[in-house]
């Protein structure tokens, strides 16, 4: 009998009435592995065949205390008891983004979204609308959601080896529907190279509303910016007026109180948030100077039915009150740290090179001696054994993403005898995967 019984059997049900059976194609792992999640608590969940797993997913980031932290859920229930959404205000947005402009250097003003694709779609058109220029800059290996803008990926040879020229690269849409016509608004560039892009900024500067950048890359196996990589990008945004943008959708109120703003010490013109901000219920910002904010409102749109609405506020106002006052993310990142030594002395026991990138509350480990410095980079190297063996470890309870493009994401409630377990179970897996690629040779 096989071990996902009852998900195989939601997701031929499911497919009656919803496409592919799931609601994000990338929860899509086919007929045999889509799981169905009955619940989460702390770092685990638990699929409706009652199969507990280690959770290195979290939801892709947004869980940072641990799933159904009592006491996020008991301030949602008490903003739940008084109502959901008025078409007015409510008596919480303001004490959420005072927290938020506390903690986060360079945010003076802040407005709220629902989902990450809101909050880069708005930062987008405020730099455009403040500007009054229409072109932006986003670099490869990003993700920025699904809005049709940020939408736009370049050939850089997936499977068939095949590089489009660095300084030049070729565009194409990353989805059926996107209009063909903004693809001239984008210009996407390799991350980290620094030469590269003071020469476009030197050649379009002034056609440039925004750079959009994610600090850490989330998206690409958490690849690291390099030493100036950021301050660059500072420095060529304030000589050409170009507004800088931080997606801090992955990095913001986990890899430090103030995100990646205060951890890299590069303050963005605007920063993106979601994710850990509301500890996995739905809730986004935008922020930053108040001079551009200040455009909101001005002409420039917002709003959204659903915005800053009750209950997504009283998740956001307790879980900031929990990363402001005590040391949760102090301990996530001491935890990572274990977490990658353990990981290292499995590695290095089986005689394979290891290295990291990211940071410890979201990292990725490399079968190498040297982590990617941007997508190409990965592209060139060979995943199989990593994929194989996450694959295991998912069949032996821990679960972190079987494609090394998404990070090991980290949560509070992380104990010292998860960390044992995973080295464990990442030991057993990679002897079943070691043991079956030397028998084919
Ligand atoms: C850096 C970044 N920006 C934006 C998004 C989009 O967020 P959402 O999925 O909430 O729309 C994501 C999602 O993973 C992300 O990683």
């Amino acid at each position: 009998m096989t071990r996902l019984k009852k998900s195989i059997e939601y997701h031929k049900s499911a497919l009656k009435s919803i496409p592919l059976g799931v609601n994000s194609n990338f929860r899509y792992w086919g007929p045999e592995d889509t799981l169905y999640i009955s619940h989460g608590k702390g770092t685990y969940i638990w699929d409706v065949d009652e199969n507990r797993y280690i959770d290195y997913r979290l939801g892709w980031g947004p869980i940072i205390l641990g799933h159904s932290d009592d006491r996020v859920d008991e301030a949602v229930y008490t903003a739940m008891r008084r109502g959901q959404t008025f078409a007015f205000s409510n008596t919480l947005e303001q004490q959420v983004a005072e927290k938020i402009v506390q903690m986060c250097p360079g945010v003076d003003k802040v407005r709220f979204a629902n989902s990450g694709t809101e909050a880069t779609m708005h930062a987008l058109r405020l730099a455009r609308a403040y500007t009054g220029r229409e072109k932006f800059i986003m670099f490869e290996g990003q993700y920025h959601g699904l809005h049709d803008y940020v939408m736009f990926s370049t050939n850089v040879g997936e499977g068939d080896g095949y590089n489009s020229n660095r300084r030049s690269p070729v565009i194409f849409p990353m989805s059926s529907g996107i209009p063909h016509q903004i693809q001239e608004l984008v210009l996407i560039l390799p991350f980290n190279d620094l030469e590269n892009l003071e020469r476009v900024v030197k050649q379009s500067g002034h056609e440039l509303a925004a750079i959009l950048v994610e600090p850490i890359l989330g998206n690409a196996g958490g690849i690291t910016p390099a030493k100036d990589w950021l301050s660059t990008i500072r420095k060529v945004c304030d000589q050409y007026g170009i507004v800088m943008i931080m997606d801090e959708i992955k990095t913001g109120f986990r890899i430090a109180k103030g995100g990646a703003q205060e951890y890299y010490g590069v303050k963005g013109d605007l920063a993106t948030y979601a994710k850990a901000l509301g500890n996995g219920y739905p809730v986004a910002a935008f922020g930053g100077k108040k001079e551009i904010m200040d455009q909101v409102g001005q002409g420039v749109a917002h709003g959204g039915t659903f915005t800053a609405n009750h209950v997504s506020m009283g998740a956001a106002n307790a879980t900031l009150d929990i990363l402001m006052n005590t040391d949760a993310l102090a301990i996530i990142e001491k935890q990572g740290q274990k977490l990658q030594e353990a990981i290292a002395g499995v590695l290095k026991s089986a005689g394979l090179p290891c290295s990291f990138s990211g940071h410890p509350a979201m990292f990725m480990f490399w079968l190498a001696d040297k982590a990617p410095k941007e997508y190409r980079e990965w592209i060139e190297m060979d995943h199989d054994i990593y994929n194989n063996v996450t694959f295991e470890m998912f069949k032996r309870g821990v679960m972190p993403e079987p494609d090394s493009r998404e990070p090991w994401f980290l949560c509070a409630s992380l104990s010292d005898e998860d960390i044992a377990k995973t080295a464990t179970v990442l030991e057993d897996s990679l002897k079943v995967v070691l043991a079956k690629n030397n028998a084919r040779k």
